[in-house]
């Protein structure tokens, strides 16, 4: 095994302007890929300090000697898709890896949706939401994913959550729409295994992203490294997991949900 298992290989990783997303380019970048950056514009890494812009992170990763290209848009727009597939053909190739990372509890004002739960949360916050979570993941897959059908190679990792797994209040509708990504994951591998073509996800815990610690109240004993799995996991953690799912070592892992959280979720589905 060389150390750099992914030399040849090209890595689209959306939301990778900063937190989880950019760990994960960072650490696929590191094991050989050229890697594609993506955010919803150019100011979304400087929003919690990580970084001046996405120049910067695109800079930071090409440390690691493979190309970097960077590129804007929602995913949940078809044309800004559209775009993003034609920029990353057009300077890198066609994508051997897509991690659809983009995502989060993202309302219709742009923050957490107030109300959150099941039976006061706004149709606006629904509809956001559901086109942030679910329909965008379904409209990079489409786009990336339907060269890799016709080439029958490739491989996908989708990012769902802990919170995918059980029921919880408030981030209702959040927490569907993970566990929807989840069942994805599953009818996706399912529509690929003739062509070669693996899918699997991630679901994280809670991880010290930078938007984790400026959003939420967190709890001073799960931010240390205490000897204790019943911590918030590193970025760097959750990354490993998807480079793993993304690399050799997985060839014949399909349709698999991997969760990353230190033993938080540990029953069936
Ligand atoms: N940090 C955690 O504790 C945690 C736990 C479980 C799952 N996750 C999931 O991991 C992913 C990354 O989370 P994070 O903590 O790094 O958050 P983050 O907010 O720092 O990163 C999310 C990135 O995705 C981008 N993004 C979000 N919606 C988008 C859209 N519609 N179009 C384009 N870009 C969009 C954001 O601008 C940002 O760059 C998310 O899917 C999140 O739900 C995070």
């Amino acid at each position: 095994m060389t150390d750099r298992p992914l030399a040849g290989r090209i890595a689209f990783v959306t939301g990778s302007g900063r937190g989880l997303g950019r760990a994960m380019a960072d650490k696929l970048a590191a094991l050989g890929a050229d890697v594609a950056i993506h955010d919803r514009d150019a100011a979304q890494p400087a929003k919690y300090g990580e970084a001046s812009g996405l120049d910067e992170v695109a800079r930071e990763i090409g440390r690691h000697g493979g190309r970097v290209t960077a590129v804007l848009g929602t995913i949940g727009d078809p044309a800004a898709v559209d775009a993003m597939s034609r920029t990353i053909a057009a300077e890198l190739g066609s994508v051997d890896i897509l991690v659809n990372c983009a995502g989060g509890d993202i309302g219709a004002a742009g923050g957490k949706p107030e109300p959150n739960n099941a039976l006061d949360v706004a149709l606006e916050d629904i509809q956001a939401e559901t086109t942030n979570n679910l329909i965008g993941t379904m409209l990079v897959t489409q786009a990336f994913v339907r060269p890799m059908r016709d080439r029958r190679s490739g491989c996908v990792v989708n990012i769902a959550s802990a919170a995918a797994h059980m029921g919880h209040t408030p981030e209702v509708v959040y927490s569907t729409l993970k566990a929807a990504v989840v069942h994805y994951t599953r009818c996706l591998a399912s529509e690929l295994r003739p062509y070669g073509v693996r899918v699997n996800a991630v679901s994280p815990g809670p991880t010290k992203t930078a938007r984790f610690q400026a959003t939420r109240k967190t709890d001073p004993q799960k931010m240390r490294a205490n000897g204790s799995l019943d911590r918030y996991a590193e970025p760097e953690e959750i990354a490993d997991a998807v480079a793993f799912l993304a690399g050799p070592q997985a060839r014949f892992v399909n349709g698999q949900i991997l969760r990353v959280d230190g033993g938080l979720t540990l029953y069936p589905g």
